[in-house]
């Protein structure tokens, strides 16, 4: 599905029985939250969880929308980042739900980027042994990858999302306009994961996204074009399909970490700073997985090259060229990425590709060629 919508709202749904949701996408969506919730959840009163940048320029709306509908609801307002993700701040956001007496068939509302759906879906899965929630998500990232398919964590002190649970929301609401707000950083940071599954699985909507992305990253404020409504839900829908065949992880939902592997040791390395935002590491990520599939003769080396340049066009980084500091040896990278969660048995698994469009799981990956591969991208630096 490659054309772009005719209208500005578009619906995917989300296949797991009863535990099936919609993913609703459109520009000035929230208004309707409100109304939609007293639809689904009659009666419900709502907790939203949020940090204090998305406070500060959408809970307001969010809160007239309920109040517009009969919804009552409380605040939680958690400090801006990462570090929001560990159990300190999880106890804070239990304790205010349960304060504000939210009870079962009452709500959670998620407002915010993945580190606010992560913690608040997290909470909700655990608050009276399990409340409902709702995903509004406000960065690109959240709105395509991570609001959608259930996954919640807070982090560990021995790494990320290690403490989490499964916990599908009843209903996703991307209001497209959210993201006029969002840092162009982060917006480009999360069009990386967009176009991963390009990448991954559509190279018609890959093709698309070439063509399209200065509309993507535009919105249809001035333009007047669905583009950035098209690639979300685009890839909104993606997602949810993989999802609904293998909810738990247990097989081809591992498509989805593409570049991830590769991005994950080069995240942990600049200590999961600024100086590397994740969908930045994805792409860099990304653009090795690819290369490094070239080296081992599974695509012509221009069809990689055709997947990095559009990376490398839009301004995310495709390579450790592209990361600004120091850099750890390839030993110390190759240490992280033996760490990463995708290694099983002491066997590395990546995520390959034959081409745009055409990924793979790759079980038992040689070592010494992914060291010897790294280790001369790291000499290009
Ligand atoms: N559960 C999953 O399946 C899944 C998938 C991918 C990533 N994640 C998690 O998501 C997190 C990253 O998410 P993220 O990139 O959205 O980070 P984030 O939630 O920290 O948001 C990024 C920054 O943008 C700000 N922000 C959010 N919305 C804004 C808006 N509309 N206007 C202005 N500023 C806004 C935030 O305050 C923050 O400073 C990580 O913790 C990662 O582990 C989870
Ligand atoms: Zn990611």
């Amino acid at each position: 599905m490659t054309a772009p919508l005719r209208a500005d709202l578009a619906t995917v749904k989300v296949a797991l029985g009863a535990r099936s949701y919609d993913i609703v996408i459109g520009r000035g969506l929230v208004a309707s939250l409100g109304a939609r919730i007293a639809g689904l959840r009659p009666g419900a009163r709502a907790a939203i969880v949020t940090d204090e940048n998305v406070a500060r320029y959408h809970l307001g709306a969010v809160e007239a929308a309920l109040a517009a509908a009969g919804v009552a609801s409380t605040r939680v307002i958690v400090p801006v980042g990462e570090s929001s993700k560990s159990f300190r701040v999880f106890e804070q956001v239990c304790e205010a739900i349960v304060a504000a007496r939210i009870e079962r068939g009452d709500l959670v509302i998620a407002l915010g980027g993945g580190v606010i759906g992560d913690l608040a879906g997290f909470a909700a899965s655990v608050v009276r042994r399990g409340l409902d929630y709702v995903q509004v998500p406000t960065t690109l990232l959240a709105q395509v990858d991570s609001s959608v398919g259930g996954k919640t964590a807070i982090n560990s002190g021995h790494g990320k999302n290690l403490i989490g649970a499964f916990h599908q929301p009843i209903l996703v609401l991307a209001d497209t306009a959210a993201l006029d707000t969002l840092p162009v950083r982060e917006f480009r940071a999360g069009y990386a994961e967009v176009v991963k599954y390009g990448l991954l699985g559509d190279a018609a909507f890959f093709a698309w996204l070439e063509a399209n992305w200065r509309d993507v990253f535009a919105g249809g404020k001035s333009s007047g074009s669905f583009a950035r409504e098209h690639a979300i839900a685009v890839s909104c829908r993606a997602k949810a399909a993989i999802v609904a065949r293998d909810e738990r992880e247990t097989g081809e939902r591992a498509l989805l970490n593409l570049g991830h592997t590769f991005g994950h040791a080069l995240e942990a390395a600049c200590g999961f700073s600024d100086r590397l935002l994740h969908g930045e590491a994805v792409a860099a990520g990304i653009a090795l997985a690819f290369a490094f599939s070239a080296r081992q003769q599974l695509m012509p080396a221009a069809e990689a090259e055709r997947a990095i340049r559009h990376l490398a066009e839009v301004g995310l980084p495709t390579g450790p060229k592209d990361i600004p500091g120091g850099l750890p040896s390839v030993d110390r990278l190759m240490d992280l990425i033996a760490q990463d969660k995708k290694v099983k048995r002491g066997m590395l698994t990546f995520i390959l590709a034959r081409g745009i469009g055409a990924a793979f799981v790759e079980i038992g990956v040689d070592q010494g060629q992914v060291r010897a591969f790294l280790s001369e991208k790291l000499a290009g630096r």
